[in-house]
């Protein structure tokens, strides 16, 4: 028998009330389909915690396809479901989603739904999430609003802060709970329970975690790294041996506790920029990850990872170019020359964000993050404001004469040398004086 426990007062205290309305109307139409509808997984562990979690995941005693379609129906929303796995997602017109699944079907001697033999599905259900902490059911079918199921003990780990298997097959189930594992651990300050933390180091030692494939590797490596602060994860990643599981040559030591520290500092830095650009913070991380393999190596991670070719080019194939730049600025701000806006724009513009934002890291030099910062809020949308066609009205022939001429403009405008459209066209024609 579960643990139960009412938790109807506590969720209409920690949860928005449209949120509080959701999951009445979901147990509403449960009432009406005749199903037991339940609240599971990270959501309810993040209601315990009292931490915010949007993303709903239920599940349905029964056809959970079924009930979605019929829900989504009635709600105004978008259904896709995927057949094989017995789930759909439920898109809301406003864009907010819900993950349905079913329950795995079972053979009932009575064709009524009776409690016994509903919660039997549902235990068989969770007993194949990872961890107990995840194994937690909140009951939202209008009668039982909020009673919370606990089979496996989920409640007393959450409050021993415990990370802890339900079998000891768990990790050969499935190795990437390795990781899984391990954010959990870091994301809330837990602790691996330690027969837990015995069998992921078996399943590591097995090589079972060496044989995930590329693409859940990457993802799994990817949710990692977005994390709030990923330093403690990969640090941990690298004492429970699951770096060398990525590639043999990557390490976390003490220099890469530094580059993080450094970086940590950086992306702090660089949000209070408030710039618009999108920046995903995880691949800059990633390089932060793997800064000591050499070219060769990184190669042999982006193909393990089964990285897409569109990133790998954007981020890793400007890595050595980048570098070489910020190392030149940095070189000549070692020898206290002047760097003038034009050659700071020449410098770094078209690199992509995250080599800059990983590169200041690694020179660890306030100075040059200040000339970045410069380029970045001042420089890097500056344009020139006369157009091929009125350069062309000027006599500069089409083809590369307007881009050269476009871009000696812009650098006078960098400099300060010409600020209006009048000035800069007085300019150009200055220029193709001289030029003739
Ligand atoms: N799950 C699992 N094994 C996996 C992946 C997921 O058992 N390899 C289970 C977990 O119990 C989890 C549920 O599936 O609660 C949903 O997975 P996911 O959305 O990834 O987990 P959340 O707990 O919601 O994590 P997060 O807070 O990071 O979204």
């Amino acid at each position: 028998e579960p643990k139960q426990r009412d938790l109807a007062t506590l969720l209409r205290r920690r949860l928005p009330a449209d949120s509080v309305q959701l999951l009445e109307l979901l147990g509403n139409s449960g009432d009406e389909q005749g199903v037991a509808v339940h609240a599971v997984g990270g959501f309810v562990r993040d209601l315990l915690l009292d931490l915010p979690n949007l993303d709903l995941d239920i599940t349905i005693e029964g056809d959970g396809i079924f009930f979605a379609e019929t829900f989504g129906e009635q709600h105004g929303c978008r259904v896709r479901p995927h057949q094989a796995f017995g789930t759909a997602v439920v898109v809301f017109p406003d864009g907010r989603k819900l993950d349905v699944a079913s329950t795995r079907l079972e053979y009932y001697d009575s064709p009524g739904v009776l409690p016994t033999v509903e919660r039997a599905s549902l235990r068989h259900d969770l007993y194949r999430r990872d961890f107990t902490i995840n194994t937690l059911a909140l009951c939202l079918n209008h009668d039982r609003f909020g009673v919370l199921l606990d089979f496996f003990g989920g409640q007393k780990d959450l409050q021993d802060k415990t990370v802890r298997v339900l079998h000891n097959l768990s990790f050969v189930e499935d190795p990437t709970r390795a990781f899984r594992a391990i954010r959990f651990e870091q994301r809330l300050s837990f602790q691996l329970d330690p027969h837990t933390e015995g069998l992921l180091r078996s399943a590591v030692r097995a090589g079972l975690v060496e044989r995930v494939g590329g693409k859940r590797l990457m993802g799994e490596l990817i949710q990692i790294l977005k994390e709030q602060e990923p330093t403690l994860a990969v640090k941990r990643m690298a004492q429970l041996g699951l770096l060398p599981c990525i590639h043999t040559g990557l390490r976390f030591g003490p220099d890469s506790e530094q580059l993080f520290a450094e970086l940590e500092r950086v992306l702090a830095w660089y949000q209070l920029l408030y710039l618009e650009t999108p920046l995903e913070p995880w691949t800059v991380w990633f390089l932060a990850l793997m800064d000591r393999l050499d070219s060769p190596q990184y190669l042999e991670v982006c193909q393990r990872l089964m990285m897409p070719e569109r990133l790998m080019e954007r981020i890793f194939g400007h890595r050595h170019k980048a570098l070489k730049r910020l190392q030149h600025l940095r070189q000549a701000l070692g020898r206290g020359q002047e760097i003038s806006n034009s050659q700071l724009y020449t410098l770094l513009h078209g690199m992509p964000l995250e080599l800059l934002l990983y590169g200041l890291a690694r020179s660890g030099q306030d100075e040059l993050r200040r000339l970045v910062s410069h380029y970045l809020t001042r420089l890097a949308e500056v344009k020139s404001l006369v157009s091929g066609t009125e350069l062309q009205d000027l006599g500069v022939p089409r083809g590369p004469a307007i881009r050269t001429m476009k871009e000696r403009l812009l650098s006078a405008r960098l400099d300060g040398l010409i600020a209006s459209k009048d000035e800069e066209l007085e300019l150009a024609r200055q220029l193709i004086v001289e030029q003739l």
